[in-house]
């Protein structure tokens, strides 16, 4: 069978593929493909797997009327348009669970960062502004005892949740679409409704899809309802957080800081504002980014679309 593989993906994934006798070309580039070459790549193509963040819309799946199934390597699936898959018949699969510990690290990654105010103080003596040591200079907040505030209590969030109140102690409260019975009974997480979640959290982490509900959650609205002494941490999507009223809280001192692996647009303008804040650390959206986490999710979307291939039941189908 013919694969097309839109980004370059651990070796591995490319070699299970291989091993089972397929044809695969491979779009082995940092610049992602345009609407049009990645519809034109496709065609060529019985199956897709989606290495990158590639955009896979009706549009899309209306131009490959040959494509058999879609593999992402990715948990997150809100570059697809997962009901124009499902109205073409197309099987869209993605990579749940195997990468929630690499995640979780860099929610507390994040968190722990931002308290202690590292970036922007490694930044200070690249500049060779560290004159010596001040007793009463670049002053963290600890995290002992504070109170966690999850948004979207899933496999990632109670990962991060269990790290945190095994490291700090933290309280965990949460906020999800429905009670999460095992994080109440295992970390004694508490069930809030969202107002609850705004105001008592020391740290507020965002674990949630980007869905039309969940676009822009977090906006000046919200800020004004948190703490002003509150993190806020995401390694979702973007999308969830409206950027400029975000950089406004932490101006105006609503928010304390933030935490943020990923950003909407993605890659970030260099010159954002948030980049040079003192309780501000971002990252490039590497949440699943171990040698581990990838060559696993390589595999498993690989699996995924090998399972396809075979006429079966994708294992980690999204559109059952
Ligand atoms: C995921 O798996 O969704 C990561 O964010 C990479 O896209």
């Amino acid at each position: 069978m013919k694969i097309f593989i839109t980004k370059k993906i651990p070796q591995k994934g490319i070699d299970l593929l291989k091993s089972a006798g397929h044809d695969i070309s491979i779009h082995d580039s940092s610049t992602p493909l345009s609407e049009t070459e990645l519809i034109k790549a496709s065609q060529q193509a019985d199956y897709v797997l989606n290495g990158g963040m590639q955009k896979f819309d009706a549009n899309f799946f209306q131009n490959c009327p040959n494509l058999k199934a879609l593999s992402l390597m990715s948990v997150g699936y809100d570059n697809v348009d997962i009901s124009a898959a499902t109205q073409h018949g197309i099987p869209v699969s993605n990579t749940p669970g195997i990468l929630s510990g690499a995640t979780a690290d860099v929610a507390f990654l994040l968190m722990l960062s931002v308290s202690r105010k590292a970036f922007f103080n490694h930044k200070r003596i690249l500049q060779g502004e560290w004159k010596g040591f001040d007793p009463t200079a670049n002053l963290g907040i600890e995290l002992n005892n504070k109170t966690l505030g999850i948004y979207g209590l899933g496999r990632i969030g109670f990962e991060f949740a269990r790290k945190a109140k095994a490291a700090y102690n933290m309280e965990i409260i949460y906020y999800n679409r429905s009670r999460n019975e095992e994080a109440e009974q295992i970390l004694g997480a508490r069930y809030v409704n969202f107002d609850d979640l705004l105001t008592r959290s020391d740290v507020l982490s965002i674990h949630a899809a980007l869905t039309a509900e969940t676009k822009n959650r977090f906006d000046k609205n919200t800020f004004t309802r948190m703490k002003n002494s509150a993190i806020l941490v995401n390694t979702a999507r973007g999308g969830l957080v409206n950027e400029l009223d975000l950089i406004e809280a932490l101006q105006t001192g609503q928010l304390w800081g933030a935490g943020l692996d990923v950003t909407d647009p993605e890659p970030m303008d260099p010159k954002n504002p948030l980049l040079t804040m003192e309780n501000v650390c971002i990252l490039p959206h590497i949440g699943s980014a171990t040698v581990e986490t990838r060559d696993n999710m390589a595999l498993m979307a690989a699996s995924n679309l090998l399972a396809a291939i075979k006429g079966e039941k994708m294992p980690q189908i999204i559109n059952k």
